[in-house]
């Protein structure tokens, strides 16, 4: 990252500032101050304003622009000038969004509504400059960055792949705070402008043109010629202003003022919009629901208005425990991944990788290797196998051609990378093997001394096991510090973790290199400790078996997956039993028992459903029907487990399904599986969905305080047996009043 607006201008690809340029640095200007987060630069009476806050890597709007420009101000309505023209020295970057860290400090709304008063102002200003104001975005231009552009009086976006264009501030549990409920919909329309703020989406140059929310797209190296151009358009609203260029988005406009005002049009939209809301998140997130209320209500007001409404909405957001959790995710994410790049460091060069086993995982790790660029050599035992992974993959590909993510062209190239094999043949040529073959020790201890002798001296061996130790595995190995753990989620292209397992033996090199394929692959990568199940299906037994706990107890299957559900899991436990497979289930949970022996209490239904043959949905049956959709409660399943009504409080099934994971993640911790609170929380919500807005499980833990999980581990002891038993780590830190997360 350069720190000169020069040299990062040039790397931009748009013509450099000279020397005299930046001595030209008016008169007008500029807080001499080192830091400042922008520089002037005015040349042939357009004043620019090159974004390049040297206290960050990439730019971020905060207070200190906002002092920034009310400083240059006066001077700059002062002068002769034909346009302001903001643009970045950051390469790649516009603005990224608003300054999270500063968000984050605050408790209290009135503080929030005060600087964003204060953005208000300063965004408010530009209109009152009698000169055109000017967006020239080339890289990333999010949340508060979209805002400041929307609020010029036009914005050039260049068609660079790196130009990002979308207000995902939903995603923190917030809405666009500054200005973006309001000039969206004003300037594309309600319906294009809910649809952005809703889903945090980010679009190109070209989506962001045809929505009317760019008025013109360039090449990255005609930037400032594209400007001058626009700045030919003049002021818009003054007699010199040239008003046909903005046909579409003055389309938009009409429609949404026209839904703004039309009561039938505007029920349809805002209720639908609603409805779509609630249904994808239960309801658990305010954010997106007092979006819709601030765009319904503030499209009826003057902007001014509309945006103290915006302000006053966005204050209590950001105060809200949904915010500062999701908030804090990004933070642990940002962190968890500043890591994962460290360890990844001193990696070896890998273009090419084998996969063993084209079954559901090996053909899902196989597609998105291809997508990435890698060569791929994909073995499975037989013609039919390697057909069914063939077919997986590509299709796989054809929903990315359908999305537009790829061209049929591309699609054909990348299926071109998977070549198929029903032996080892060129094995010496291949550097790294990810083995995802039946969840079986013999067999893949076969596997892997097949695949050492086939290949070469220095290959990378990683095991895509759920749950057998990855040493364990290590044992027919070879080389044992070439061996380490790669553990995939289901399904891969879709599941954002990647969770690598290290033995004692594991070299630093080979680890290096399988922390850089997983980023490579756009996986967030935790590394843990060797054990059974390691961290992620380890946590992940205690919770489902927990829930048939409760079902024998009888509390109904329906009851039970909606507790969780209401509480914020994507599936509860019985309908993710039936997902994963019972059968499977049952085996790692064979596996954890073997390791951890009496602690692990299984419930007996796991067998009762495998011998009646209700395996989940790769049956038709488990707890739910899938013989129709949607699937439908079994009622016979009842019957098969000799189950009898029985009352557990909702409150109770949430409790104990939750808190089970828990103490197990405290004996993962006491183990030394894992340590990081941050790798402990991204696991369990990239891992398998544990509810985003409670920032994880240690952090759900911390704000109920451990005083009080303790107590309830205890009491739930009493009343159903050792299962329950507080682990020591719990106890102690209840006790010295600690919390996992400073
Ligand atoms: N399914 C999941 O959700 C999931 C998630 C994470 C990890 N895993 C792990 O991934 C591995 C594979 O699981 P899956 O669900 O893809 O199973 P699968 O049954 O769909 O696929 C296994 C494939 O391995 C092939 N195979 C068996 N022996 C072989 C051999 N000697 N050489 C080459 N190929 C051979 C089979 O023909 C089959 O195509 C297991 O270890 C499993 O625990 C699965």
């Amino acid at each position: 990252m350069s720190d000169t607006p020069q040299q990062a201008e040039t790397e931009a690809g748009t013509k450099a500032p000279t020397a005299k340029e930046t001595t030209q640095t008016s008169a007008a200007a500029t807080p001499t101050a080192e830091d400042a987060p922008a520089k002037l630069v005015v040349k042939k009476g357009i004043a620019w304003i090159h974004l390049d806050d040297p206290q960050k890597s990439v730019n971020t709007l905060s207070t200190r622009y906002f002092q920034w420009f009310e400083a240059q101000l006066e001077a700059l309505a002062a002068q002769p000038l034909k346009a302001m023209v903001f643009i970045s020295d950051k390469p790649g970057y516009f603005i990224v969004g608003a300054d999270i860290e500063e968000l984050q400090a605050f408790d209290d709304p009135a503080q929030v509504l005060e600087v964003i008063r204060r953005g208000h102002v300063f965004t408010r200003r530009f209109a009152d400059l009698p000169f055109p104001v000017i967006a020239a975005i080339d890289g990333v231009c999010l949340g508060g960055g979209l805002e400041l552009a929307l609020a010029c009086d036009y914005r050039i976006a260049t068609d660079a792949p790196h130009t990002k264009l979308g207000v995902p501030e939903v995603q923190l549990g917030l809405y666009p705070g500054l200005g973006g409920t309001q000039r969206l919909p004003r300037l594309i329309g309600v319906p294009a402008a809910l649809d952005l703020i809703l889903t945090g989406k980010q679009v190109s140059a070209r989506k962001a043109k045809r929505l009317g929310l760019v008025d013109e797209v360039c090449h990255p190296s005609v930037l400032r010629q594209a400007v001058a151009k626009v700045v030919g358009w003049g002021k818009p609203g003054t007699e010199d202003s040239v008003p046909q260029k903005k046909a579409k988005s003055s389309f938009s406009k009409m429609a949404g003022d026209l839904l703004a005002r039309t009561p039938g049009a505007k029920r349809l939209v805002y209720d639908k919009a609603r409805q779509t809301v609630l249904k994808k998140t239960g309801g658990h997130y305010p954010a997106p629901l007092k979006a819709i209320e601030v765009v319904k209500e503030g499209m009826m007001l003057p902007l001014d208005e509309a945006l103290e409404l915006e302000a006053k909405g966005f204050s209590e957001l950001v105060v809200t425990d949904v915010a500062k959790g999701l908030i804090s995710i990004f933070f642990a994410k940002n962190e968890v991944e500043g890591r994962a790049a460290k360890i990844a460091k001193g990696s070896r060069h890998v273009d090419h990788v084998g996969v063993l086993g084209a079954g559901f995982m090996g053909s899902g790790v196989a597609q998105v290797l291809a997508y990435k660029g890698y060569q791929i050599t994909l073995k499975d035992r037989d013609h039919v196998a390697l057909g069914r992974g063939l077919k997986h993959c590509n299709n796989l590909f054809a929903e990315l051609v359908k999305r537009r993510k790829l061209t049929p062209v591309e699609q054909k190239l990348a299926m071109s990378r998977i070549v198929p094999r029903i032996d080892y043949e060129g094995f010496e040529r291949v550097p790294f093997i990810i083995e995802a073959v039946f969840e079986d020790v013999d067999v893949k201890h076969e596997v892997i001394r097949q695949a050492e002798a086939a290949g070469s001296d220095d290959m990378i061996f990683a095991s895509n096991t759920s749950t057998i130790p990855i040493g364990r595995l290590a044992e027919a190995s070879k080389r044992p510090e070439n061996f380490i753990g790669m553990h995939f989620f289901s399904p891969v292209h879709k599941m954002p973790l990647l969770e690598i397992i290290k033995t004692k033996k594991t070299s630093k090199s080979t680890l290096a290199t399988t922390v850089e394929i997983g980023r490579r692959m756009g996986k967030t990568v935790i590394v843990v400790n060797d054990g059974p199940g390691f961290f992620t299906s380890r946590v992940l037994g205690p919770f489902v078996n927990e829930a048939l706990w409760c079902l024998s107890q009888g509390a109904s299957i329906d009851q039970i997956d909606r507790a969780l559900t209401g509480w914020g899991w994507p599936v509860g436990p019985l309908a993710l039993l039936d997902e994963v497979g019972i059968d499977i289930a049952n085996h790692a949970g064979e596996v954890m028992r073997e390791a951890a022996g009496d602690r692990i209490e299984t419930s007996p239904i796991f067998q009762r459903m495998i011998d009646a043959g209700r395996l989940g949905r790769k049956g038709g049956r488990g707890f739910y029907d899938y013989s129709s959709k949607p699937k439908k409660v079994d009622a016979s399943v009842y019957g098969v487990i000799g189950w009898q009504e029985g009352k557990v409080d909702k409150e109770e099934i949430v409790e104990r399904c939750w808190m089970q994971m828990l103490n197990e993640t405290a004996l993962c911790i006491e183990d030394g599986i894992i340590e990081n609170p941050n790798d402990i929380d991204i696991g369990v919500i990239f891992g398998f969905g544990f509810p985003p807005f409670r920032g994880g499980i240690l952090r759900e833990a911390d704000k109920l305080g451990l005083d009080y999980v303790v107590g309830r581990l205890e009491t739930y002891a009493a009343a159903y047996g050792d299962r329950f038993k507080p682990a020591q780590l719990l106890s102690d830190m209840a006790k010295q009043g600690k919390t996992f997360h400073s």
